[in-house]
């Protein structure tokens, strides 16, 4: 049974209805700067009150985030790696409870390499992050990581978001596959889905779409979002699948009509600049 304090914590961040739109912006850790997040805070803001919750890493909430947002914080709290790595999996905890208690975090993430040459000390890693996480009522997310070259198949993922919810993680970020139910079905806590690399719209929201309706509790998406031609059009187009039930063709029509009044809101402001240009130039 979860303490009040977890449970208050989870509750921000997986919404009454029992789902979550989470925006990642932690590639940071060990991809740099990834194209999209060049200046984090300029795409982190106008994205911001649309999702139920950020992902970011802590040195991009202390730069790049506003204290007055009132966003819920999923601190990324494992790293040590770089993509320079021929192997993904050497990572360490890199940020204590304490802190991200100081962040007033609403919950941590950490990777999982099930199946890697590290897999022990990433799974060692998941089960001291939630005994450190208990004693602050702080829960954990874990993700399903892979590396360069591993499978994204329903038995492997299955097996990985299995073994994180046995140990005792909160809930769990994974990929989306063909049996995505299997996943669902036998992982015992709420799994969210990974958004990956970063597809047409249409197709990014068929996928949010599979995957919610097989039962996903939301997503955890960062590059289908803001490398999108319209961010903040494209994460309440999302929105609507996950909250709303919205098919794949309702939530492109929802993406192209904000990113159209985007634009028509934009140009407008840039004809009022270039008249009072022209005005202070007579
Ligand atoms: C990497 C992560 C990232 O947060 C996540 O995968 C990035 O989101 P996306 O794939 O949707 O860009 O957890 O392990």
């Amino acid at each position: 049974m979860y303490d009040w304090g977890l449970k208050n914590r989870l509750s921000r961040v997986v919404k009454s209805d029992g789902k979550t739109v989470m925006l990642a912006v932690d590639h940071g850790y060990f991809l740099g700067p990834t194209t999209g997040l060049e200046d984090a805070e300029k795409t982190i803001k106008p994205l911001l009150p649309y999702a139920d919750a950020l992902m970011p890493t802590r040195g991009i909430v202390r730069t790049s985030v506003s204290p007055i947002s009132e966003t819920p914080i999923v601190l990324r709290v494992s790293g040590g790696n770089s993509i320079l790595d021929e192997d993904l999996s050497n990572e360490g905890l890199t940020v204590s409870v304490e802190d991200a208690v100081r962040l007033n975090a609403s919950a941590v993430a950490l990777s999982i390499y099930v199946g890697s040459p590290n897999q022990k000390e990433t799974l060692l890693n998941l089960a001291k992050l939630i005994d450190e996480g208990h004693r602050y009522s702080m829960p954990v997310l874990a993700v399903t990581a892979v590396g360069k070259n591993m499978v994204r198949d329903a038995r492997y993922l299955a097996l990985s978001c299995r073994i994180a919810a046995e140990l005792g993680a909160h809930f769990v970020k994974t990929y989306y596959c063909e049996g995505f139910e299997k996943l669902v079905k036998t992982c015992p806590v709420p799994l969210v889905m990974a958004g990956g690399k970063k597809l047409p719209e249409y197709e990014a929201l068929e996928l949010t779409y599979n995957a919610i309706s097989r039962g996903a509790a939301g997503v955890d998406m960062g590059r289908n979002i803001f490398q999108s031609e319209a961010p903040v059009a494209m994460i309440q187009a999302v929105r609507a699948i996950v909250h709303d039930n919205a098919t794949p063709k309702k939530a492109y029509e929802i993406y192209k009509g904000f990113k159209a009044r985007l634009k028509s809101k934009k140009s407008k402001v840039k004809g009022v600049t270039a008249s009072k240009e022209q005005l202070s130039r007579h």
